[in-house]
This record gives structure tokens, C-alpha cells and sequence, in this order.
């Protein structure tokens, strides 16, 4: 019998640690006007010392489980997907640290390192899994701590990433035209364009250089510009192209749920698809750039707000370091986010 994957709970969790900008001014030199005006941000969250990605994850997957009235304990599902660009440790991989706290027992877990386009990929690998008929239930997971990469002294970086989780519960379900379905997914990358996002150090390329690592070698760098200009046009060729391959007119989109990078990116991204502003979550506002949980914690919060409604058609899409991006299609499904 066919196996189709669909999305049955939600969940998200922000650190309690709220940053506005004008918190950020009074420690280095930006402003309120500045980043509200080029970002759209004025909050985000960050971590307290000694909170590390795997903490958020427990809470926001912790919350998904309990969205899809699953159990926290063996057998709720047969294995969690990490989606991750600051996993507590280069090795091991985050999410079995994540699958044993949840209860989850010796569940297959693994990480996904796709940058902002993370979740995308993680939820694009876990309805895989269940197409495939190789798990029932998959709960995948984007979580982050930025805030821990960030380097102090680029203010272009640092006003604009913040730190969280959201997490997702996907079934198996016999039937393609029920709510919730993930119909079908984008995904794309090019590699030729990695430098304009890059934590140069501390992966196996630096031993090419001979001496100490240069600290300033371990802080996220990206090249603004240029990525913005890469986001809206890889973000609305994909969506164009899912678009297609699905049958929907743009037109019939309820909610377009973008990666939170920019609202001027978002904008443009609305623009380029055709699509009317009214009809794009934000809430990169309040969380910032949120990597690869800004999805799920953006479809958490319009899910929780009421702003998503059942049967509505939603277009989910990202794009990140890789570069790499990804765009997914479904019905939103009647479910309480948690
Ligand atoms: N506060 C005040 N001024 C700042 C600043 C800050 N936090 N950051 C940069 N500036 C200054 C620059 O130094 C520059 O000054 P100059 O003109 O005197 O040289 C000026 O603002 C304009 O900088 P620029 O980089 O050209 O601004 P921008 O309009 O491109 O906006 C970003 C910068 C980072 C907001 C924008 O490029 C962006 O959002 N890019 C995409 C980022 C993103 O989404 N990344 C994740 C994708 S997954």
C-alpha cells in the first residue's frame, strides 16, 4: 500500500532571552532605525550562556510530540531528523543527544546541514523515509544558537540572526488527498558560491593552513548583498518551478510561509511570484533570522495565531549557505500547535 507523508503536529520554542535593537545599539555602533528599516527586525532571542542548540531542540520537539498526542517515550517514532547549522559539537551529530533526552529510545537520528534551507531538506529526507515505507512517524526538527557564532564586531551579522527551534511530527497516511500532505518538494544547491556564507575555520579545510587558527576563522561571514539578491531569485525559481510541478496557480496559494531572512527579501520574493503581501507569514519581527528553525517556529506562530486555516494551500520555501535552497507544498491540516 502507498505511503503518504503528512504533517500532524507542531511546535517551537524561543530562548526567554529577548534582544531588541536597542539593546544592540547601546553595545555597538547601529540603530533602531537601521535595522528596522533594512531587516524588518526588531527583536530576536538569544540563548543564555550554556544553552546549547540540543537544549532548544528537546523543547520544541518535546512540543511537536505533544501537538500529535504522541508519547515521549520508545516507539513514538521510528526516528528524528536534525536540521542544524550549530550542533553542539562537530562531532557527534546533535540529534541522538536530542532522540535519547526526548525518551525516544535507540530511534534513528541524524543531522541535516543545509544552513537556512535546513528544514527543508530534513522534512524533504523524513517524507523519504515514510514514502518509502521505511518509518511511520518522523519528527524533524530546526534548531539553532547563532547567537554562539556570531562575531561582535560585524554588525551586519550581528543584528540580524537570533536563536530557536521548531519542530515538526510527519505520518504516514494512505490516502495523497488528505490535509497536511507534503505533495512534493524542491531542493537545489551550488556549491560554486559557497564563500558568500561560510564559517571559514574549524572544519577539516583549515589544516591546509599551517600555524594557530585565527579565531576570527570560527565566526559566521556572509557577503549581504550578494546573498539577498541569490535569495529572492533561487527562492522564486523554486517556488515557481514546486508551483508547476504541483498544478497550483499562484494565484490559489493561501499562505506563503518564506524563510525569515530579510521582510525586504520577503517582499521581493512576494513581488517576483506574483503573489499578494497579504498572504506572507512574518514573523521575523520578533525572532530574527532564525536559520533553519524559522520555518517551523514562523508556521508554529501563524498556526497558534489562526493566521493558517485548514484546507488553505501553503508554500513553504528557503535558502541559505551551500548556497543551497528548497521549497515544499501542502494543505494545511487541522492540528493544535503546541
Ligand atoms: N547598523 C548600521 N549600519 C550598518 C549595519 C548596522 N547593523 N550594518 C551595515 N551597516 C552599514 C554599512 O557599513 C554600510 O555603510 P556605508 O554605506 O557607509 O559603507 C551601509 O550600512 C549599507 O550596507 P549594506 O551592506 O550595503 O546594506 P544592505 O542594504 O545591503 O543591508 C543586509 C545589509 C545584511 C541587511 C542585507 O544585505 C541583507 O539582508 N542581506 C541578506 C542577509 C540574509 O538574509 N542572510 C541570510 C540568508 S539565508
Amino acid at each position: 500500500m502507498a505511503h503518504f507523508a503528512a504533517l500532524v503536529g507542531l511546535g517551537s520554542y524561543l530562548p526567554p532571552r529577548r534582544v531588541t535593537n536597542e539593546e544592540l545599539a547601546s553595545t555597538f555602533d547601529t540603530s533602531d532605525e537601521w535595522i528596522t528599516t533594512r531587516t524588518g527586525i526588531r527583536a530576536r532571542h538569544w540563548a543564555s550562556s550554556g544553552v546549547a542548540t540540543s537544549d532548544l531542540a528537546v523543547e520544541a520537539g518535546h512540543r511537536a510530540l505533544k501537538s500529535a498526542n504522541l508519547p515521549m517515550e520508545p516507539g513514538a517514532v521510528d526516528a528524528v531528523v536534525l536540521a542544524t547549522t550549530t550542533p553542539d559539537h562537530p562531532c557527534p551529530a546533535t540529534a541522538p543527544q536530542v532522540a535519547a533526552r526526548l525518551g525516544l529510545g535507540t530511534v534513528a537520528a541524524y543531522d541535516i546541514a543545509a544552513v537556512c534551507s535546513g528544514f527543508l531538506y530534513a522534512l524533504a529526507t523524513a517524507s523519504a523515509q515514510i514514502t518509502a515505507g521505511q518509518a511511520e512517524r518522523v519528527l524533524v526538527i530546526g534548531a539553532e544558537t547563532y547567537s554562539t557564532i556570531l562575531n561582535p564586531a560585524d554588525r551586519t551579522t550581528s543584528v540580524i540572526f537570533g536563536d530557536g527551534a521548531g519542530a515538526v511530527v510527519l505520518a504516514a497516511v494512505p490516502d495523497a488527498d488528505r490535509p497536511g500532505v507534503i505533495i512534493n518538494v524542491d531542493l537545489g544547491s551550488d556549491g560554486s558560491q559557497q564563500d558568500l556564507i561560510t564559517i571559514p575555520g574549524g572544519g577539516s579545510r583549515e589544516r591546509a593552513t599551517p600555524g594557530e587558527p585565527d579565531p576570527q576563522d570560527r565566526y559566521f561571514t556572509m557577503q549581504g548583498k550578494k546573498v539577498f539578491a541569490e535569495a529572492v531569485t533561487r527562492m522564486g525559481d523554486s517556488a515557481s518551478a514546486l508551483l508547476g510541478r504541483v498544478g497550483w496557480p499562484v494565484d490559489s496559494v493561501g499562505h506563503l510561509v518564506g524563510h525569515q531572512a530579510n521582510i525586504r527579501i520577503l517582499k521581493a520574493l512576494a513581488q517576483r511570484l506574483g503573489l499578494p503581501g497579504e498572504r506572507v507569514v512574518v514573523n521575523i519581527d520578533r525572532v530574527g533570522n532564525t536559520s533553519a528553525a524559522s520555518i517551523p517556529v514562523a508556521l508554529a506562530e501563524a498556526a497558534a495565531a489562526g493566521t493558517l486555516t485548514t484546507g488553505s494551500r501553503v508554500l513553504l520555501t528557503a535558502f541559505g549557505g551551500g548556497l543551497t535552497w528548497g521549497s515544499a507544498a501542502l494543505t494545511w491540516p487541522e492540528l493544535n500547535p503546541a
